[in-house]
């Protein structure tokens, strides 16, 4: 069955970036010029799925705003003739069909994907985390549908990071390999180094069978207390073929500081109108740090 639905959980706390994120969602920090959660959003349609689905929660009403009309903007941009910003305005609410879903308590990442259990139905979907961003000009989505389509079963994106880094990821166990495809035969989520089977780490795409939404009604909370994908993931693999897509592109984790800045820099870095002059004044400037 192909692959039509997308889940977009953003409904976590955001702890890392707090203050920030006290009385306004992480997934709408701005990315250069855009909020996270629209790249996400984008990449989700540039793969084919206009259905979404956002998990929501207490704090997060500017995302369902920012993909909804802004009337009153939109009327005096129009006023003023100021096309430009009209269609900046404009876009963001025509890009895709976007239903919500509050998952009231932030039980876990688990917990956010089972919420969407009436919505998804019986056919495998796609869940891409708000705030993990991959970048445009790579592909990695279309690649796990294909896969999911040729394989059936889940499909896991999974990156290479160095070795002690594994313990802030999930980390795959993986079989054979056929290029950047991998077969996973177990899944822990945040191991210590010395237990980690690899350092390929899980990010935050996925294309999931219906079957998970029958394990998460049965998976006991788990790391950190929370009803955890990896630990339902992981039993899928009994029962179904679990896939691994490796992604060597560039990815950003807009929900960790460091990762934020990064993301800020290199995209504005490769655009025509701020690359040129951000990067003069980083040339000058670096030099006096
Ligand atoms: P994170 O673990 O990065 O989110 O979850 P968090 O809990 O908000 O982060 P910190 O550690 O407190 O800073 C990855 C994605 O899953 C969503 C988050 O919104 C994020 O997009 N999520 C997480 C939920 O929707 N519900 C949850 O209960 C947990």
């Amino acid at each position: 069955m192909a692959v039509k639905k997308a889940v977009i959980p953003a409904a976590g706390l955001g702890t890392r970036f707090l203050p920030a994120t006290k009385a306004s969602p992480k997934e709408m920090l701005p990315v250069v010029d855009k909020p996270a959660i629209q790249y996400v959003v984008e990449e989700a349609v540039r793969a084919g799925l206009e259905d979404i689905l956002m998990v929501t929660g207490r704090n997060k009403r500017p995302l369902e705003d920012h993909f909804d009309r802004a009337v009153e903007l939109e009327q005096s941009l129009e006023a003023k003739g100021d096309e430009n910003k009209l269609a900046l305005v404009q876009e963001p609410s025509d890009l895709a069909t976007i239903h919500y879903v509050r998952q009231g308590d932030p039980r876990g990442l688990g917990h956010a994907v089972l919420t969407a259990a009436d919505h998804v139905g019986q056919q495998p979907f796609a869940v891409l985390l708000g705030d993990d961003l991959i970048d445009f000009r790579d592909t990695l989505l279309e690649q796990m549908i294909a896969v999911q389509e040729r394989e059936g079963g889940s499909v896991v994106a999974l990156m290479e990071v160095p070795a002690d880094q594994i313990s802030l990821y999930g980390a795959a166990a993986v079989e054979s390999s056929d290029g950047d495809v991998v077969r996973i035969t177990g899944l822990v989520e945040k191991p210590a180094v010395e237990d980690a089977p690899s350092n390929l780490a899980i990010i935050g795409r996925y294309v999931l069978s219906p079957t998970v939404f029958d394990v998460l009604r049965r998976t006991p909370p788990g790391r950190g207390g929370e009803i955890q994908l990896t630990d339902a993931i992981s039993e899928l693999i009994d029962t179904e073929p679990v896939h691994g897509v490796v992604f060597r592109g560039r990815r950003y984790d807009t929900g960790d500081r460091l990762d934020y800045l990064k993301a800020v820099v290199r995209l504005a870095a490769d655009r025509e109108d701020l690359g040129p002059p951000l990067l003069d004044w980083l040339r000058e400037w670096l030099p006096t740090r």
